[in-house]
């Protein structure tokens, strides 16, 4: 059934089946682009609508598949982060240029309306880890700031850069006495976000980003969780200049392996000490 559901290959959940998972279960104070599945309908759709559009693949990273459909005076401006803009004229033209791009599981989403920095798109990656005792902790957050001309905020694919949030929200808020309620907000939210994934599979590390309003409402792009290709980014903390926070970061994974291979180890001598034990038994039984 689509609600939510895990690869269970990859052991994750994809860009669609995390929307259906959150718009079924919402969370409270959260907002999510209104998406559909990529179809020459949902364009059509779309582009009446909305005067801007994102196309993502479901199962990829770093920025690098994306395209930002925009409408300028009565045209079409299709970008994506490593080629030149196209310049189109029609919906259908569209659909011609991007279908045979996104062969694959792709949605179409709107742009959200969030705040950017001099032009460029901004977000916000908050990163939670497990503790020892697998509860989950707020390890810090960052802001991306994308390159010049990029339409995704990744920073390695744009040449962007990071950020420590309180040099940049304060400025992008309408008032900067709206940010210690907009931290204490992306806190609950990504609580409530672990919470939710929860109940569909045990993730050991989730790294959240959000777009933000000028009013400090939050926009969810994408919820990136740890899975059998890797993890939400440590090294986008170390780029920032007090390395304190990606410390921290390193350290719990760290102590966190240490012991989850700790219980590994006593399961397997328990295991062997048991089929001993079981040997033995049967033994004395002969
Ligand atoms: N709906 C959207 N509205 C505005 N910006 C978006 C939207 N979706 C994606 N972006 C921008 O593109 C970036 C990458 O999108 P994301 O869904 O996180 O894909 P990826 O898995 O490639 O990182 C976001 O961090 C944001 O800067
Ligand atoms: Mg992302």
């Amino acid at each position: 059934m689509e609600n939510g559901h895990l690869d269970e290959q990859r052991k994750f959940i994809d860009k669609w089946q995390m929307h259906i998972l959150l718009s079924r279960h919402t969370v409270p104070d959260l907002h999510l682009p209104y998406t559909a599945l990529w179809s020459k309908e949902a364009l059509h759709s779309f582009c009446e609508h909305y005067r801007c559009l994102y196309i993502k693949p479901t199962d990829t990273w770093g920025g690098q598949a994306i395209a930002r459909i925009q409408q300028v005076q009565g045209h079409w401006i299709v970008k994506s982060p490593s080629d030149e803009p196209i310049l189109l004229s029609s919906v259908e033209e569209i659909w011609n240029v991007l279908n045979p791009r996104y062969q694959t599981k792709t949605i179409i989403q709107q742009c959200a309306p969030v705040a950017s920095w001099m032009g460029r798109p901004l977000d916000i990656r908050a990163l939670l880890q497990r503790d020892e005792s697998d509860r989950w902790i707020w390890s810090g957050m960052l802001v991306r700031i994308g390159g010049e001309n990029s339409v995704v905020s990744n920073v390695q694919v744009s040449f962007g850069n990071v950020q420590p949030p309180n040099q940049i929200l304060p400025h992008i808020l309408k008032s900067r006495a709206l940010y210690p309620q907009v931290v204490e907000k992306i806190q609950t939210i990504s609580y409530a976000l672990c919470s939710k994934l929860d109940e569909i599979h045990f993730f050991e590390e989730v790294g959240i980003d959000y777009g933000v309003g000028r009013h400090g409402d939050l926009w969810l792009f994408e919820v990136n969780t740890n899975d059998a290709l890797g993890g939400p980014s440590h090294e986008l903390f170390a780029q920032l200049q007090d390395r304190r926070l990606y410390d921290e970061i390193e350290a719990r994974w760290r102590s966190r392996q240490m012991n989850v291979a700790r219980e590994l180890w006593k399961d397997l001598f328990h295991s062997a000490e048991a089929d001993n034990t079981s040997d033995a038994s049967s033994l004395g039984d002969l």
